[in-house]
C-alpha cells in the first residue's frame, strides 16, 4: 500500500476528479454564458488520513515525486501544486469554522498532463475538497464543492477564472457532454453519440503568456459589460451589440466572440441531441475562427493543427481551454478515424495524441 509506505498510517478517505475538455463555449463562463465541456479519462486521486504524529500537514505528489510537511497555509509566490492543497484547507476551514482543527496526510496520484488547458488544477481542488467533505461528513453537494473549488482558485491562488472547470470536474460523467448555464448553474448531461470520436492533439504552449493574456481578456470583457451597461455579457444577444458603441475596436471584437460563441453553444446542444455531426463540427470550426480572429487567443502551431485535422477528415476542430496553446479538440466520425489518424501522424508524433 503506497499510502502506508509513505505516511506510516492507514488511509481514511479518498476522492477522484477528472480533467476536462471543452467541446465548445470558450471564455463564456465568467460572463454568465453557456459552455459544453466533457470529462477526460485522466484524473487525480486524493487519499487522506489524519496525521496524529505531530501538528503538521504532509503532502506527497507522485507526479512531482515530492513530499512536503507544512503547518502554515500561506501561499508561495510560485503557485506550485502544494498551494492548491493549502488553499483547499484554508477555504474548507473558513467555510466550516466549527470543525476540529485537524492535521492531514495527503497522497496525490495523478495522470493529468499539466499546464495544457485541460484543467489539472480544478481536478486537484475538487478531489481534495471531496476528500475533506467525506472526512468531516459535511455533506456538501457536488455543486457546492465546485463553488468552493472556484473560491480556492480565485480568492487564494488569485486567478480570474470562471466556474466551468470545477463544475464539470465535480459533476460531469465520462462519455457525456455537460451543458452548463454558468449564470444559474443549471446543467444537463447528454450522451455523446456512439459513432462520434473526440481526439486531442497537443500543441506547443506559450506558458508565460497564458496567465497574463487570460487576465487581459477577462478585463476586456468586463470593460465591454460596462460599455453596454450590462452585468453579464453572456446574456447579450447579437442584435444588441452595436459596433458604434465601442470606441476601442479590440474590446468590440472580444465581446463579439463571446456573444456569438454563446449562440453557438446553444445551437451545438440542438445538433448534439439530433445526432447531426456535420452541423456540430461546423460550429466547432466557427468557434475556432472566432477564438482565433476576434478573441486572438490562438497560436500558429494551433492553427496548423486545426488545418491538418480538417484536411485529414475531421468533422470539426478547435482550440480548447483558456487559449494561447494547449490542446486542440477534433471531432471525427468513427468511420473516418483511421484515415484521420494515419494522416495526422505524418505531421505529429504519437505522444501528441490523447483520446477523449
Ligand atoms: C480556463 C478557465 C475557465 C474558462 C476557460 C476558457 O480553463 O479556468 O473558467 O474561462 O479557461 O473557456
Amino acid at each position: 500500500m503506497i499510502f502506508k509506505k509513505i505516511f506510516s498510517c492507514n488511509p481514511m478517505n479518498s476522492a477522484i476528479a477528472h480533467a476536462r475538455v471543452n467541446l465548445i463555449g470558450e471564455h463564456t463562463d465568467y460572463t454568465g454564458g453557456y459552455v459544453m465541456p466533457s470529462l477526460l479519462p485522466y484524473s487525480t486521486k486524493i487519499t487522506i488520513a489524519e496525521n496524529k504524529e505531530d501538528n503538521n500537514h504532509c503532502a506527497y505528489s507522485d507526479f512531482f515525486n515530492e513530499k512536503i510537511s507544512f503547518n502554515n497555509l500561506t501561499k508561495s509566490t510560485s503557485n506550485d501544486w502544494l498551494d492548491f492543497i493549502k488553499g483547499c484547507l484554508l477555504i474548507f476551514f473558513k467555510e466550516k469554522s466549527n470543525i476540529r482543527k485537524t492535521y492531514f496526510n495527503f497522497l496525490i496520484e495523478s495522470n493529468i498532463p499539466i499546464g495544457r488547458g485541460i484543467s489539472s488544477s480544478s481536478a486537484l481542488c475538487v478531489a481534495t475538497l471531496k476528500a475533506l467533505n467525506e472526512y468531516f461528513e459535511t455533506n456538501y453537494d457536488k455543486k457546492y464543492i465546485a463553488i468552493l473549488a472556484q473560491k480556492v482558485e480565485r480568492d487564494y491562488i488569485g486567478v480570474s477564472g470562471g466556474i466551468m472547470d470545477q463544475m464539470v470536474s465535480s459533476i460531469g460523467i465520462q462519455g457525456k457532454a455537460f451543458f452548463l448555464n454558468c449564470l444559474s448553474l443549471k446543467y444537463e448531461l447528454f450522451d455523446i453519440p456512439k459513432d462520434w470520436i473526440f481526439y486531442l492533439v497537443d500543441s506547443k504552449v506559450q506558458r508565460n503568456l497564458r496567465e497574463s493574456a487570460y487576465n487581459e481578456r477577462f478585463d476586456q470583457l468586463q470593460k465591454s459589460e460596462k460599455i453596454l451597461g450590462v452585468k453579464n455579457l453572456g446574456t447579450v444577444k447579437l442584435s444588441f451589440l452595436k459596433k458604434d458603441n465601442f470606441k476601442d475596436s479590440t474590446i468590440y471584437k472580444r465581446a463579439l466572440h463571446v456573444v456569438t460563441e454563446n449562440q453557438r453553444v446553444l445551437d451545438a446542444k440542438k445538433y448534439l441531441i439530433n445526432n447531426n455531426i456535420k452541423k456540430f463540427g461546423e460550429l466547432m470550426n466557427l468557434s475556432h475562427t472566432s477564438y482565433s480572429n476576434d478573441f486572438e487567443a490562438s497560436t500558429e502551431d494551433v492553427d496548423q493543427i486545426v488545418n491538418h485535422s480538417l484536411k485529414s477528415g475531421a468533422s470539426g476542430c478547435r482550440l480548447t481551454g483558456g487559449g494561447f496553446g494547449g490542446f486542440t479538440v477534433s471531432l471525427i466520425q468513427k468511420k473516418d478515424y483511421d484515415h484521420w489518424y494515419n494522416n495526422m501522424r505524418k505531421f505529429y508524433s504519437e505522444e501528441k495524441f490523447f483520446k477523449v
